[in-house]
Protein backbone atom coordinates (compact mmCIF):
# COMPACT_ATOMS: atom_id res chain seq x y z
CA UNK A 1 0.00 0.00 0.00
CA UNK A 2 2.46 2.77 1.24
CA UNK A 3 5.15 1.21 -1.76
CA UNK A 4 1.81 2.28 -4.03
CA UNK A 5 1.18 5.61 -2.55
CA UNK A 6 5.15 6.43 -2.92
CA UNK A 7 5.06 5.47 -6.69
CA UNK A 8 1.38 7.31 -7.35
CA UNK A 9 3.51 10.47 -5.87
CA UNK A 10 6.73 9.86 -8.21
CA UNK A 11 4.27 9.51 -10.96
CA UNK A 12 2.77 12.91 -10.47
CA UNK A 13 6.02 14.57 -9.36
CA UNK A 14 7.15 13.12 -13.11
CA UNK A 15 3.99 14.36 -15.01
CA UNK A 16 4.19 17.92 -13.34
CA UNK A 17 7.51 18.94 -14.47
CA UNK A 18 6.57 16.86 -18.01
CA UNK A 19 3.56 18.66 -18.77
CA UNK A 20 5.08 22.11 -17.88
CA UNK A 21 6.47 23.92 -21.33
CA UNK A 22 9.09 26.71 -20.91
CA UNK A 23 7.74 29.95 -19.40
CA UNK A 24 8.53 31.94 -22.16
CA UNK A 25 6.69 30.22 -24.63
CA UNK A 26 3.93 29.06 -22.49
CA UNK A 27 3.00 32.51 -21.57
CA UNK A 28 3.11 34.40 -24.33
CA UNK A 29 0.61 35.73 -27.21
CA UNK A 30 2.01 34.57 -30.32
CA UNK A 31 -0.87 37.25 -32.01
CA UNK A 32 0.19 39.90 -29.83
CA UNK A 33 3.79 38.92 -30.55
CA UNK A 34 3.06 39.20 -34.76
CA UNK A 35 2.20 42.92 -33.67
CA UNK A 36 5.14 43.51 -31.26
CA UNK A 37 7.56 41.99 -34.40
CA UNK A 38 5.54 44.34 -37.08
CA UNK A 39 5.79 47.40 -35.31
CA UNK A 40 9.61 46.82 -33.77
CA UNK A 41 11.35 44.77 -35.96
CA UNK A 42 10.69 44.39 -39.44
CA UNK A 43 12.17 46.89 -40.80
CA UNK A 44 15.37 45.33 -40.15
CA UNK A 45 14.50 41.61 -40.25
CA UNK A 46 12.80 39.06 -41.94
CA UNK A 47 11.17 35.92 -40.54
CA UNK A 48 11.57 33.39 -43.53
CA UNK A 49 13.44 33.56 -46.42
CA UNK A 50 16.89 35.06 -47.06
CA UNK A 51 16.41 38.81 -47.70
CA UNK A 52 18.96 40.49 -45.95
CA UNK A 53 17.54 44.10 -44.60
CA UNK A 54 19.65 46.11 -42.25
CA UNK A 55 19.85 43.01 -40.09
CA UNK A 56 19.83 39.11 -40.64
CA UNK A 57 17.24 37.04 -41.37
CA UNK A 58 15.82 35.17 -38.26
CA UNK A 59 14.96 32.09 -40.88
CA UNK A 60 15.64 29.30 -38.72
CA UNK A 61 16.67 30.95 -35.41
CA UNK A 62 15.89 28.91 -32.96
CA UNK A 63 19.20 26.72 -32.50
CA UNK A 64 21.32 29.30 -34.50
CA UNK A 65 24.16 30.24 -33.21
CA UNK A 66 24.78 34.42 -33.36
CA UNK A 67 26.51 35.96 -35.99
CA UNK A 68 26.29 32.58 -38.47
CA UNK A 69 23.96 33.91 -41.06
CA UNK A 70 25.87 33.62 -44.12
CA UNK A 71 27.51 36.51 -45.91
CA UNK A 72 26.00 39.18 -43.28
CA UNK A 73 28.03 41.53 -42.23
CA UNK A 74 27.88 41.04 -38.40
CA UNK A 75 29.66 42.88 -35.61
CA UNK A 76 32.97 41.54 -34.62
CA UNK A 77 31.12 41.35 -31.02
CA UNK A 78 28.11 39.29 -32.51
CA UNK A 79 30.13 36.95 -34.04
CA UNK A 80 32.40 36.46 -30.89
CA UNK A 81 29.29 36.51 -28.39
CA UNK A 82 28.56 32.15 -29.06
CA UNK A 83 24.88 32.43 -27.76
CA UNK A 84 22.72 29.69 -29.22
CA UNK A 85 19.52 31.54 -29.80
CA UNK A 86 16.29 30.05 -28.02
CA UNK A 87 13.81 31.00 -25.47
CA UNK A 88 15.95 31.83 -22.83
CA UNK A 89 18.89 33.60 -24.96
CA UNK A 90 16.39 35.70 -26.63
CA UNK A 91 14.21 36.49 -22.97
CA UNK A 92 17.67 37.81 -21.88
CA UNK A 93 18.92 39.49 -25.31
CA UNK A 94 15.50 41.41 -26.11
CA UNK A 95 14.71 43.86 -23.52
CA UNK A 96 18.34 45.47 -23.91
CA UNK A 97 20.47 43.96 -27.26
CA UNK A 98 23.47 45.93 -25.63
CA UNK A 99 23.37 44.64 -21.78
CA UNK A 100 24.21 41.14 -23.56
CA UNK A 101 26.39 41.95 -26.45
CA UNK A 102 28.13 45.42 -26.37
CA UNK A 103 29.12 46.85 -29.27
CA UNK A 104 26.43 44.91 -31.05
CA UNK A 105 25.87 46.87 -34.31
CA UNK A 106 21.70 46.34 -33.52
CA UNK A 107 20.56 49.69 -33.23
CA UNK A 108 17.73 48.88 -31.09
CA UNK A 109 17.07 49.90 -27.47
CA UNK A 110 15.42 47.12 -26.26
CA UNK A 111 11.47 45.63 -25.16
CA UNK A 112 10.63 47.20 -22.12
CA UNK A 113 6.87 46.68 -21.61
CA UNK A 114 5.36 43.86 -19.64
CA UNK A 115 4.69 40.75 -21.66
CA UNK A 116 6.04 41.75 -25.21
CA UNK A 117 9.56 39.95 -24.70
CA UNK A 118 7.05 36.31 -24.20
CA UNK A 119 4.43 37.46 -26.92
CA UNK A 120 7.09 38.09 -28.98
CA UNK A 121 9.14 34.83 -28.53
CA UNK A 122 5.96 32.71 -28.82
CA UNK A 123 5.63 34.08 -32.78
CA UNK A 124 9.21 33.77 -33.51
CA UNK A 125 8.95 30.03 -32.11
CA UNK A 126 6.25 29.56 -34.72
CA UNK A 127 7.23 32.07 -37.69
CA UNK A 128 10.52 31.52 -38.21
CA UNK A 129 10.45 27.52 -38.62
CA UNK A 130 11.51 27.49 -42.35
C1 LIG B 1 17.39 49.16 -36.82
C2 LIG B 1 17.47 47.78 -37.27
C3 LIG B 1 17.12 46.68 -36.31
C4 LIG B 1 15.99 46.54 -35.54
C5 LIG B 1 14.85 47.52 -35.34
C6 LIG B 1 16.09 45.23 -34.93
N1 LIG B 1 17.25 44.61 -35.30
FE1 LIG B 1 17.86 42.75 -34.75
N2 LIG B 1 19.63 43.05 -35.68
C7 LIG B 1 19.97 44.16 -36.45
C8 LIG B 1 21.35 44.06 -36.87
C9 LIG B 1 22.11 45.07 -37.72
C10 LIG B 1 21.83 42.85 -36.34
C11 LIG B 1 23.25 42.31 -36.41
C12 LIG B 1 23.94 42.79 -35.11
C13 LIG B 1 25.45 42.66 -35.05
O1 LIG B 1 26.07 42.17 -36.00
O2 LIG B 1 25.99 43.10 -34.03
C14 LIG B 1 20.72 42.23 -35.60
C15 LIG B 1 20.79 41.01 -34.96
C16 LIG B 1 19.71 40.37 -34.38
C17 LIG B 1 19.73 39.05 -33.84
C18 LIG B 1 20.92 38.10 -33.86
C19 LIG B 1 20.87 37.37 -35.20
C20 LIG B 1 22.04 36.46 -35.47
O3 LIG B 1 22.10 35.95 -36.60
O4 LIG B 1 22.88 36.22 -34.59
C21 LIG B 1 18.48 38.77 -33.38
C22 LIG B 1 18.01 37.49 -32.74
C23 LIG B 1 17.68 39.94 -33.62
N3 LIG B 1 18.46 40.90 -34.22
C24 LIG B 1 16.35 40.04 -33.31
C25 LIG B 1 15.62 41.23 -33.41
C26 LIG B 1 14.25 41.36 -32.97
C27 LIG B 1 13.39 40.24 -32.45
C28 LIG B 1 13.91 42.67 -33.17
C29 LIG B 1 12.62 43.38 -32.79
C30 LIG B 1 12.33 43.42 -31.38
C31 LIG B 1 15.06 43.34 -33.75
N4 LIG B 1 16.07 42.43 -33.89
C32 LIG B 1 15.11 44.67 -34.10
C33 LIG B 1 19.14 45.21 -36.75
C34 LIG B 1 17.92 45.46 -36.14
Amino acid sequence: MMEEVVAGLRLSAVLFFALIPHPSLADGDAAKGEGVFQNRCVECHAVTGDQVKIGPPLTGLFGRVSGSWPGFAYSDAMKAAGIVWGAETLTQYLPNPRAMVPKTKMNFNGLKRPGEVEDLIAYLAAATTN
